[in-house]
């Protein structure tokens, strides 16, 4: 499947990556402010594919801040290097020409309805191109966005996932240029209840011994701290694996939602999703994943961190 990947690359971020390049065909990944500061989330992105042994994949990086809010980071969460301060070395090359914003613009105008897009951070960087074009998502063959908690639980405030959170404006633009034929999002209520590494699957994740699957359980360890502290019990969420998952393999789902859906831009509420579920609502503009296969996103997860490169 031909991928293009936006993402803040943090830990979580990484793992999704190795998933794609283990069973998609990622054409280009671009980078935008989250987790991580821009040019920290396109060093940690060019590291993991190469890591991965997809050093010709090329990493373009994007917005270094939300629309019109200061950036926030989730480096309390991730890490200060946003990949468990584990001291990773430099990458042994640097990021491809041309802005995010101009590739997410320019790729699907080459190959109209081929190429399938994932964001797994703010939407700054997507927003910023359907600003441009406002017929964008249509060129894609679908988007699916780690964005949201739609049981209204949320990560940075008691209701708003941080993707969302961070850039509610770019989130709006997306949801209103968006119809759920076109647009799928995976939130952070999906994480928290099927990609959950508890410490039996960590157990399996660091007993396959081989080179991803130690990166893979190393750079989640701020994750995992932060995750105890928060929950109260052991294990961590991997939210856009998950997300990158149901890409990959849409029959992981269980049970999805078509609803109309918009977010909290005020102070209070910020970035608290807004479903419709009224029976007078607007149509859809969003398909929801609500239950996905456990199981099967743990296996898939194992074997892409099983996977040896080839030198
Ligand atoms: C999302 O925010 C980041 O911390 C993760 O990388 C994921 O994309 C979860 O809310
Ligand atoms: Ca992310």
């Amino acid at each position: 499947m031909p991928l293009l990947i936006d993402t803040d690359t943090g830990s979580d971020d990484a793992v999704a990556l190795l998933l794609a390049v283990k069973d998609g065909d990622v054409r280009a990944v671009t980078t935008v402010a989250g987790n991580v500061p821009l040019e920290t989330a396109t060093r940690n992105a060019l590291i993991t594919l190469d890591l991965a042994g997809h050093a010709a994949v090329p990493v373009h990086p994007g917005c270094d801040r939300p629309l019109t809010r200061p950036p926030s980071t989730a480096q309390h969460v991730h890490g200060l290097d946003g990949m468990g301060d584990t001291g990773l070395p430099d990458p042994a090359r640097g990021p491809a020409d041309g802005h995010a914003v101009d590739v997410l613009l320019s790729l699907p105008r080459r190959h109209p309805g081929e190429l399938t897009l994932v964001t797994l951070g703010p939407l700054t960087n997507l927003a910023a191109a359907l600003l441009r074009d406002r017929e964008l998502l249509t060129r894609f063959r679908h988007v699916y966005c780690m964005a949201g908690a739609a049981d209204l639980h949320g990560n940075v405030t008691p209701t708003a996932e941080f993707n969302v959170w961070a850039d509610p404006e770019a989130a709006r633009v997306v949801l209103r240029a968006a119809t759920p034929g076109q647009v799928t999002w995976i939130g952070w209520d999906v994480s928290r209840r099927y990609a959950v590494m508890t410490p039996d699957d960590q157990r399996r994740l660091e007993a396959l011994g081989t080179p991803l699957a130690a990166f893979a359980h190393r750079i989640n360890r701020t994750v995992a701290d932060w995750a105890r502290d928060v929950t109260g019990l052991p294990g961590y969420d991997l939210p856009d694996p998950v997300a990158m998952a149901v890409a990959l393999h849409p029959e992981l789902v269980l049970d999805r939602e078509h609803a109309h859906v918009d977010v909290a831009v005020g102070d209070e509420t910020r970035g608290q999703l807004v479903i419709d579920r009224r029976r007078a609502a607007p149509p859809p503009n969003l398909t929801l994943v609500r239950r996905v296969d456990e199981q099967g996103f743990k296996r898939l997860l194992l074997d892409a961190c099983a996977h040896v490169p080839l030198p």
